[in-house]
Order: structure tokens, then sequence, then C-alpha cells
């Protein structure tokens, strides 16, 4: 597919498009180690064959029907110790975008999950480089379900787009203005208004304020509720009122409960 991005200022207007790559996140490093690639450079495959997923796993999907896409951004202007809001940033404006093409619920699922309802339809693999106190460059990965109508049976939370709407999309027609949420809640982050995209985001927030089921590693079964996140991205979870933050892998989401 042939794109062009008119819409931004300047996310997307360098676009690398592939038909296959191993990992845009990746190429994205590569391009990195090798030259200085200008802010907003957006590197996009039809096809990745070892695709990275969160801490170490992987993410596999049909070739050719979703948005498999890394970004890269230079936000020099946040200190280390609030890069969460960078994965919150763009979270939601993962969120703003589906949300006006789909009529049901979407949702952020704590870290930075995109979910319709209770399924899973898209990921996000944030890649930084610190450089001291600063965040020298940033890879935002990104993988979002969108024609994909069937989903390996292991991955029983998984879905699409397609399968939450009934209907198909043109991928072309969809990546510009994908890039287009990410540009605003990108310079929302730049005005520093961390504290709008800390509201918002709580107010995507898959469970937030729900009872639900949780375990930590090892651990039993309990109820909580989630309470917020704080700015190191920790999420808390109250427990017969005493709240505990947990950072990933540190707890576990079960279920939820009426
Ligand atoms: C997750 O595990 O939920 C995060 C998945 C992130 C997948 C995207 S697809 C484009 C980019 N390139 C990769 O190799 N991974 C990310």
């Amino acid at each position: 597919m042939r794109l062009q991005v008119k819409n931004t200022l300047f996310i997307g207007k360098v676009l690398l498009h592939f038909e296959r790559l191993p990992s845009t996140n990746a190429y994205a490093q590569e391009l990195l180690s090798k030259n200085r690639p200008s802010e907003g450079t957006v590197i996009l495959a039809d096809y990745q064959s070892a695709g990275r997923g969160q801490i170490g796993s992987t993410w596999e999907v049909a070739p050719g029907k979703n948005l498999t896409f890394s970004l890269i951004l230079t936000p020099s202007f946040l200190p280390a110790p609030r890069q969460f809001a960078l994965s919150q940033a763009i979270a939601l404006a993962t969120r703003d975008f589906l949300s006006t093409l789909c009529s049901k619920q979407v949702f952020v699922k704590w870290p930075n999950d995109i979910y319709i309802e209770d399924k899973k339809v898209g990921g996000i693999l944030i890649q930084n480089s610190l450089s001291g106190k600063k965040i020298q460059h940033s890879i935002i990965g990104i993988g979002l379900n969108i024609n994909q109508s069937q989903f390996d049976q292991k991955l029983s939370k998984a879905s699409s787009l397609a399968i939450e709407t009934g209907k198909s999309f043109a991928l072309p027609q969809l990546l510009p203005s994908l890039l287009q949420y990410i540009e605003q809640r990108y310079l929302e982050l730049r005005r520093g208004k961390l504290l709008k995209i800390q509201q918002d985001y709580l107010s995507h927030l898959f469970l937030y304020q729900k009872n639900a089921l949780y375990r930590e590693p090892g651990g039993v079964a309990f109820q909580g509720k989630i309470v917020g996140v704080n700015p190191g991205g920790q999420l808390g979870v109250a427990r017969e009122n005493k709240t505990k933050y947990y950072s990933i892998k540190e707890i576990e989401y079960l279920g939820i409960m009426d």
C-alpha cells in the first residue's frame, strides 16, 4: 500500500513502508544506531516475522490485515522518572482513535493494552533510551488488530476491530488518522498537560473502581479494586481499604466480579 500522511505536523512525514520485516521496533533500533532519523519517522510493516511483545513475549498476527508499526520520538522534555506519561499519552491516542470507529466501549488496560470491552485488540511496546535523567529517544511500537477474523485459541482474549464491529476497514486510510491522534496527545504531553493525561487515562482505564479478582504470583485470588496509577506507572489496587502499588508481572487479573 502507498501511504502519504498529510494531516500531521511531523509524525509520519517520513514513512518507511515494508512488506515484511522481522520487527518494526528492531528496525527502528537499527536506524537509531546508524544515523539520526528525524522525529516522527514511522516504520510500517505489512507482516512481521519476529514481532516483539511486552516483557519478552512475541506479537504474532496475520499478514496484511493489521496495523503494525513503530514511531520514533525524541521526548527530551520529559524527565525519565515521568516516562510512564508517554506510555499513557500513546495508549490514550490509540483509544481515542479506535473509539471513533467503534460504538462499543474502548479502554486502556493497564499499563497500555487496548481493549474493546473485554477483548484485547491492540498492544504497545515502548523502548526508551535514557541519557542520565532524560529520555534520549523513544521507539513506540504499536500493533492494532484491524481486519483479522481469527486468532490462535491460546489467545483467548484477542480480537480485532473487524470482529468487534462486523465491518472491515481500509488500512491505508486508518494510519494517517491514528498518527494524527498520536500527534495531538504527544503535543499535549509536550505542553506539560500531564494532569489532563492522567485524568483522561483513569477515565478510560479498564476496571477502574470496579471490583475484580486478582492474584499476586504464587498467591491466592483476592478481591480488589483499581484506585489509581502512580507517576512511576505502578497500578494501585485497594484490598480491604489498603492500597498496594504493583509493577507489571507483580499482579495478575483473573476476572471481573458482579
Ligand atoms: C504487547 O505485548 O501487548 C505489545 C505488542 C506490541 C507489538 C508491536 S507491532 C509493531 C511493533 N514492532 C514490534 O516488534 N512490536 C511492536
